[in-house]
């Protein structure tokens, strides 16, 4: 039996999605844990090209079973649409995706309050995916969410109207428009009778997989550093991102996990407001250029800066991280030198990122190390004997720096642009 938790070790879109796809061949189980769609987790493989919110990115995997913890928060559309275009591109996730009664649904009126949230915050907002996010969260542990669980009585409709009542009297005095108590129940109780056929309780599914020694690969959404407790507050996300989250996410006992596998970009992305010490201020500069990317989920254009073996460090201690994988290696081809941050400085002394807030984030001085880059192509590379010595010595530092093996380095977007060392 092993329990492998995928941890993003910076601010998301470490490429989980892809490690995920690949390593779920061997999984009986893959699970989301946490988060909801404003993950956007990306899956090239035999079937297409697909973004995913919802739907474990392992779910390709024709013997393996999803499932969506309770731990996780749903926008009932986006998964509809999901399992659609699952089914449409010959995935066929029916009878083989489980989906937690406990999780939470995201209401029309959590998406509208995001939004005005980060409207009435303006240059200090957060800069969310206004997918809902923080407010059926807040919900969740005020003990004002609805859940799927609700639905197989009238639970629904008397918790729906108190709510409706409720967030009418926000929105109003935050200049919002009344949301209608009926049409979200209509629109709610059809979107239940399609889900319906995908829930199930998950409890005793789980208990009997670890009994029976079943291998669970478990994806979490969001990185380190948008943890609530352990990111750049209050530049996070509102649930907790680190591995002991599927502990109640999912149901599944900490002392199971036995492998953590640190999803690390060979550089550094963030989306939305907060610090990035090794941001690269300079748009014009060709280096941004060659790190962009757009964001799976809103479309955004991502920040960029270089790798922060400071950040790496610190995931790979909060989170136990077993092993590495190193993605996106193959974007550095091409550069003369390229810059690392090796640790911090705040007014010429060491410091620990755990030792900052947000604010101290932004007064340190990275201290940079120069390293060498190298200019061959190495997307078609099968082995680490095959690529150029400096790619090599800079997997090697980063396994210095963090303690623990690269066990698996990305080249290439696609499944099989992996080499496993
Ligand atoms: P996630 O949220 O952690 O699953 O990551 P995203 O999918 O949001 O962002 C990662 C991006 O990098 C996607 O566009 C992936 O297709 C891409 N990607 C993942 N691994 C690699 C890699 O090794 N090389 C390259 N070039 N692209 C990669
Ligand atoms: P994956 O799973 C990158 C960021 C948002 C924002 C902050 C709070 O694809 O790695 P939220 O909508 O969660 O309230 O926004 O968190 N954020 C992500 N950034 N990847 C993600 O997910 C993210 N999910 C949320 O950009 O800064
Ligand atoms: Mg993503």
């Amino acid at each position: 039996m092993s329990v492998t938790a995928v941890i993003g070790s910076q601010w998301g879109d470490e490429g989980k999605g892809k490690v995920v796809d690949y390593l779920a061949e061997q999984s009986d189980y893959v699970a989301r844990f946490n988060g909801g769609n404003n993950a956007g987790h990306t899956v090239i493989n035999e079937f297409g090209t697909f973004k995913i919110h919802l739907v474990p990115s392992g779910i390709f995997a024709k013997n393996t079973i999803g499932l969506i913890g309770g731990g996780v928060v749903i926008d009932p559309q986006v998964l509809i649409d999901e399992i659609e275009m699952l089914n449409k591109a010959g995935v066929g996730v029916d009878g083989r995706l489980f989906i937690s009664p406990r999780s939470h649904l995201i209401m029309p009126y959590h998406k509208i309050l995001d939004g005005l949230y980060e409207e009435a915050k303006g240059a200090g907002a957060t800069g969310t995916t206004r997918r809902g996010i923080g407010p059926v969260f807040a919900d969740k542990v005020s003990y004002n969410g609805i859940r799927w669980s609700d639905f197989t009585s009238d639970t629904f409709e008397k918790r729906l109207s108190v709510q409706v009542e409720l967030k009418n009297k926000i929105i109003i005095a935050l200049g919002g428009d009344e949301i209608k108590y009926s049409q979200v129940r209509e629109q709610y109780r059809e979107y239940y009778l399609k889900i319906k056929p995908y829930i199930k309780e998950l409890f005793s599914l789980v208990q009997d997989g670890l009994k029976t020694n079943k291998n669970f690969l478990l994806e979490q959404a969001m990185g380190t550093f948008l943890d609530t407790d352990w990111g750049t507050y209050p530049f996070v996300t509102a649930s907790t991102t680190i591995p002991s989250a599927a502990s109640a996410g999912l149901g599944i006992p900490p002392k199971y996990i036995n492998n953590v596998i640190g999803v690390t970009k060979a550089y550094t992305t963030r989306v939305g407001a907060g610090p990035l010490p090794t941001e690269i201020t300079d748009t014009k500069s060709a280096v941004y250029e060659q790190f962009g990317e757009v964001a799976a989920t809103t479309g955004r254009i991502r920040r960029v800066g270089w790798l922060d073996l400071e950040i790496v460090r610190t995931a790979v201690e909060l989170s136990g991280t077993t092993e590495l994988c190193l993605t996106k290696l193959d974007v550095l081809s091409g550069l003369d030198e390229i810059q690392v941050c090796v640790r911090y400085e705040l007014s010429c002394d060491p410091v620990r990122y755990a030792d900052l807030d947000s604010y101290g984030l932004e007064q340190i001085e990275p201290v940079y190390k120069t390293v060498a880059g190298w200019k061959e192509d190495i997307s078609k590379a099968k082995s680490f004997d095959e690529l150029p010595v400096n790619a090599k010595n800079y997997v090697r530092m980063i396994e210095e720096a963090a303690g623990i093996p690269v066990k698996w380095i990305g080249v290439g977007p696609e499944r099989d642009a992996t080499i496993r060392r």
